[in-house]
């Protein structure tokens, strides 16, 4: 199967004249047979915004995924199921839990979902919920629940399910998805919370595959420590991943490391970004 992945929502943008960038991510995953799918909406500003000046019509899409419940990827899916119609949505059961950024001042910022699932629903959203690796489309997987197992990707130390600073939020329902192409495994990533190496060790795990072709997406590198940055380049390079495609939360200074140390493989897939594999 062939697949034609392009950037919606990212940010920052690239070339196409109009688009807008915001803090957030959607790609949209168009197979050479079969639906599109939806992979993540942003927080909901340029979504349909951009889709409109890339020709991308989303009442054609009837499967979403969320890749985990922070508002800058669930953030859009009232307004496309509000202009676009029903969708069916596949997440994982935890992504309405509440969640907060609480930054070094002490201020604590709610980011998760924006919307209820009521008012989702309402809309025209019908969850398919899990924690299991499972297809959701051919030739498309979503992980599950990626087991952490480095000790090396301790992820983004702000994040808490209160204010009180208390109860540390590793974002359990974090997933990627993985597309199979004829020239290995393509893996999309939300800001995977999990890590890279335990995102991709868990694939292998489960499908017994090492060819990972290209890695897409956000790679939360930005909101980690410098340890954790060094190691998944080295895995990055031991696995012979083809193509890395970083956007939004890999940040300047993880993206400046990849580029130096992997400068054939590296690319910012910015708004309007398009993988043909
Ligand atoms: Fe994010
Ligand atoms: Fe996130």
């Amino acid at each position: 199967m062939k697949f034609r992945i392009t950037i919606l929502c990212e940010n920052s943008v690239g070339p196409i004249s109009g688009t807008l960038g915001e803090h957030g991510f959607s790609a949209l995953i168009e197979p050479s047979q079969g639906e599109p799918l939806l992979f993540d909406t942003g927080q909901g500003l340029t979504l349909l915004h951009n889709a409109r000046r890339m020709n991308r019509d989303l009442s054609k899409v009837h499967n979403v995924v969320i890749s985990h419940g922070h508002y800058d990827h669930a953030g859009g899916l009232l307004p496309l199921l509000a202009e676009c119609g029903p969708k069916q949505v596949h997440a994982h059961p935890g992504i309405f839990a509440p969640r907060f950024r609480i930054r070094d001042t002490g201020e604590c910022h709610p980011i998760g979902m924006p919307h209820s699932r009521d008012q989702l629903e309402a809309a025209g959203g019908t969850f398919e919920l899990s924690k299991e690796f499972r297809q959701v489309a051919p030739g498309m997987s979503l992980t599950g629940e990626v087991p952490r197992v480095t000790a090396f990707e301790t992820g983004d130390q702000g994040l808490y399910c209160d204010c009180t600073g208390q109860d540390v939020d590793n974002t359990p329902d974090d997933q990627s998805l993985i597309l199979e192409t004829g020239r290995g495994l393509v893996v999309i990533l939300g800001c995977c919370h999990a890590g890279l190496v335990n995102t991709l060790g868990h694939i292998a795990g489960l499908s017994g595959r090492h060819d990972i072709y290209a890695v897409v997406g956000g790679t939360h590198l930005g909101f980690c420590g410098q340890e954790q940055l060094e190691r998944t380049v080295s895995a990055l390079k031991g696995w012979g991943v083809q193509k890395v495609a970083a956007s939004h939360c890999t940040g300047f200074a993880a993206s400046a490391r990849l580029s130096r140390e992997m400068p054939k493989e590296f690319q910012l897939a910015l708004v309007g970004y398009t993988l043909e594999v």
